[in-house]
């Protein structure tokens, strides 16, 4: 894809001011999925303007579905699905378009995709959803890189139990599942937050889900689900970016439109690292040291674990500070190419397997990077604005599927920060 876009960075700057939380990637893109079931128009608020936002539009838009956006508001109208495939160029802009798997197969009985194969954090098997929807009666042939899937006899309810807590297989199962024909029992269920976004989307519109948020997830199938209007959650991992940029800059910054409890598993690390944390109701108002204190051990784990996808952003602020910190990533094979980019600037990091040291140094100067996935890319914004001199980062496109108008947010609580076109 062709992407000159880039931000120009004048780091070595305090911030301050309030920053509002857009809503949550995550929990939008299985929502628009599972909006796919209702026979009646659904309307979402405080959906982000993401890239893969509008890729989602785009697949329902080609299913067949009505899809109108106006601001934070998205009103989906799924009553005139024509299609049950998902082409191939669509499946390539976004990893994610599995979640739609379950829902094309629930509403239309059939679903061909293609694989949507490895990205930038190593392979991607989807092997716990394939396992999970034949155990509720599709049928599924892999056939040069294709997935032709059909439920002769409908869907029916099962009992699956994962061997991980797979956040989009948990997803898949609970859209196939709402309107199977009886129960279906998840053991080792994934339990983040934005599956229970998911599932009270899901029983606003007639569904019967229980223990989402626990491991154990019981769906009793129901006849026909009928649209409804429901809010996002607020995007725990933009927040937890936002106090990262915080933190290692130095600075005092409001950050609002949160959850507190989703960012429970973060608290600690940012603690740690000296940095002073004030919640109120949706608000929180984070005052970081001169200098940093290193973060003895961060591993990524499954939610209420430490997320994986908080872990690149953490490791830029950890990046300055006073000491050495060490990361353990456990989720993805390959989540550390922002190393190699955060050495450019001046950091010192060694990898070794899952394991990165963090010996933080006094400065961090301005260079050339490049994004190499979403949250590497916010890493690197992250210590631009630390270092001193500019920094550019470029692949924007990556930072543009998971932040609403980064730079916007960031220029009004005082970052020299502009995009280039
Ligand atoms: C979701 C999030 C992503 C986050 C991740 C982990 C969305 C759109 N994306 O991704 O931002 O980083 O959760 O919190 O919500 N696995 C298998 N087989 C499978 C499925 C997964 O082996 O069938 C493995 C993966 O390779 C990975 C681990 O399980 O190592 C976690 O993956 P999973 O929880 O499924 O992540 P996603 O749903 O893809």
């Amino acid at each position: 894809m062709f992407d000159v876009a880039k931000f120009l960075i004048e780091g070595h700057k305090r911030l301050q001011g309030e920053i509002l939380v857009h809503g949550a990637k995550n929990s939008t893109l299985p929502i628009l999925a599972a909006s796919m079931l209702c026979n009646t128009e659904t309307v979402l608020h405080n959906c982000p303007v993401l890239s893969d936002v509008e890729t989602c539009a785009k697949i329902l838009r080609y299913l067949g579905c009505r899809v109108i956006r106006s601001g934070g508001d998205v009103t989906i109208d799924s009553s005139g699905i024509i299609h049950s495939d998902i082409p191939d160029y669509l499946m390539r802009e976004m990893r994610s378009s599995i979640v739609f798997l379950g829902a094309i197969v629930a509403r239309t009985g059939r679903a061909k995709l293609s694989f949507p194969g490895g990205c930038e954090l190593g392979p991607r098997p989807i092997d716990l959803h394939l396992a999970a929807l034949r155990r509720m009666g599709v049928e599924i042939e892999e056939d040069h890189g294709c997935l032709n899937c059909s439920a002769p006899g409908g869907l029916k309810g099962a009992k699956i139990g994962f061997s991980f807590p797979s956040v989009g297989a948990t997803e898949n199962v609970m859209i196939a599942a709402v309107c199977a024909k009886g129960t279906t029992v998840i053991t080792n269920a994934a339990r983040e937050p934005e599956i229970c976004d998911l599932a009270n989307f899901l029983n606003a519109c007639g569904a019967k889900i229980r223990g989402a948020g626990e491991s154990t997830i019981m769906i009793e199938g129901v006849a026909k689900l009928s649209g409804c209007e429901h809010s996002v959650i607020p995007d725990r991992i933009a927040a937890a970016t936002y106090m990262a940029a915080a933190a290692a800059t130095g600075s005092t910054l409001l950050i609002s439109r949160i959850d507190p409890r989703h960012l429970e598993p973060m608290i600690p690390v940012f603690e740690e690292s000296g940095c002073g944390l004030m919640f109120c109701e949706d608000e929180l108002k984070i005052t970081a040291p001169q200098r940093l204190q290193p973060v003895k051990s961060v591993r990524t784990m499954p939610y209420p674990g430490f997320p994986t996808d908080a872990q690149a952003p953490v490791m830029a602020m950890t990046a300055l500070a006073n000491g050495t910190s060490v990361f353990v990533e456990n989720i993805f094979e390959s989540r550390y190419k922002h190393v190699g980019e955060l050495l450019r600037l001046g950091a010192n990091i060694k990898v070794e397997g899952r394991v990165a040291v963090v010996q933080g140094v006094p400065r961090l100067s301005g260079a050339s990077v490049e994004s190499p996935d979403l949250r590497g890319g916010a890493a690197l914004v992250i210590a631009g604005l630390a270092a001193e001199g500019i920094t550019q980062v470029e692949g924007l496109r990556h930072i543009d599927r998971g932040y609403e108008q980064m730079e916007l947010s960031l220029a009004a609580v005082g970052a020299s920060i502009q995009r280039i076109v």
